[in-house]
């Protein structure tokens, strides 16, 4: 079957059964073509908890389907791959958390968007990427044990010195923000092309970037100037190629987040067509996850 009717196999099936199709900036372009709502795990996040549809289709990674069934519980929320996870996610586990809040009595607890269900239901705070320094600056707390991703973790210690971030664990990062090579962007400011690093790049390459930025903002970052350097996942390329065709983007083509590209055309019809991948929370960790989720979205 051609591409074009695969499309129009999804664009049947999710008018047929009211669903609502959520794809993450890093998804694959055939895509973008069906999504309803495409954006960063903030947008997606906040798009769930709106949605009135019955039926939600993240295209993405499990914590954002997870995230979209605790804040809109009454949807069924669906992956068309339930297996497509985020391995930053599984640097961190509940056990951990309370460990280190025995060790720092005083601290909050503030858990990035890519953790499980578990997780942020024994924190004080979820963040993303576009929101971590202004959660943590929300807090009344000085210490701050901040997990799972210490690049995230030294990004916001670096733009609030008043707060003492206590990464959580040491070694937690995303294997696709490690692949850039401080070299390569030294060529590319040589040539006087701008930068705008995710804050999961360690920070040698922050340091060198223009901007640093959740996925979302650089869509906005890049309406202006003419060319411009990526530093995240390869799939945003697409995404900025298909908001501003007249501007040219570079990335490393390899940066690839293998879960994030486990969402197909021929996954995201099956799931449509039996309502499979269903994603649920257990009971235990819904309360808590969705007060740590609800108190994030209180942050202007
Ligand atoms: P954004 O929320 O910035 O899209 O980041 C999500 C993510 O997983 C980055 O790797
Ligand atoms: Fe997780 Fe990294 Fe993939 Fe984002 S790019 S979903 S942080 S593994």
């Amino acid at each position: 079957m051609t591409k074009r009717n695969l499309i129009a196999d999804v664009l049947r099936l999710k008018s047929e059964k009211k669903a609502l199709i959520l794809a993450h900036n890093y998804q694959l372009p055939e895509i973008f073509a069906v999504a309803d709502v495409i954006g960063d795990s903030l947008e997606l996040a906040l798009a769930a908890r709106n949605a009135t549809e019955p039926i939600l289709v993240l295209c993405g990674v499990r914590f954002m389907a997870e995230t979209a069934r605790i804040l809109n519980p009454d949807k069924m929320v669906l992956m068309p791959d339930p297996d497509a996870g985020c391995p930053l996610a599984d640097f961190l586990t509940p056990a951990m958390i309370q460990k280190a809040k025995e060790q720092y009595p005083e601290a909050a607890v503030v858990v990035y968007i890519n953790s499980t269900a578990a997780c942020k239901a024994v924190s004080d705070s979820v963040c993303t990427s576009g929101n971590a320094v202004r959660v943590v600056r929300s807090l009344p707390q000085t210490q701050i044990i901040f997990g799972p991703d210490t690049n995230l973790a030294s990004y916001v210690q670096s733009v609030l010195p008043e707060k003492e971030i206590i990464p959580l664990p040491e070694e937690g990062h995303c294997y696709v923000h490690m692949r850039f090579d401080p070299e390569d962007l030294q060529e590319v400011k040589g040539a006087g092309i701008p930068i705008i690093a995710h804050p999961e790049c360690p920070e040698k390459i922050r340091n060198l970037a223009d901007y640093i930025s959740s996925t979302g903002k650089m869509a906005e970052i890049a309406q202006t100037g003419q060319a411009w350097y990526i530093c995240t996942e390869a799939g945003m390329l697409d995404r900025l190629c298909e908001l501003c065709p007249e501007q040219s983007f570079i990335g490393k083509e390899d940066a690839i987040c293998a879960d994030m590209k486990k969402t197909t055309l021929q996954n995201l019809i099956a799931c449509l067509r039996d309502l499979s991948g269903e994603i649920t929370v257990p009971p235990d960790v819904m309360e808590g996850a969705r007060r740590s989720l609800e108190y994030m979205l209180t942050v202007p």
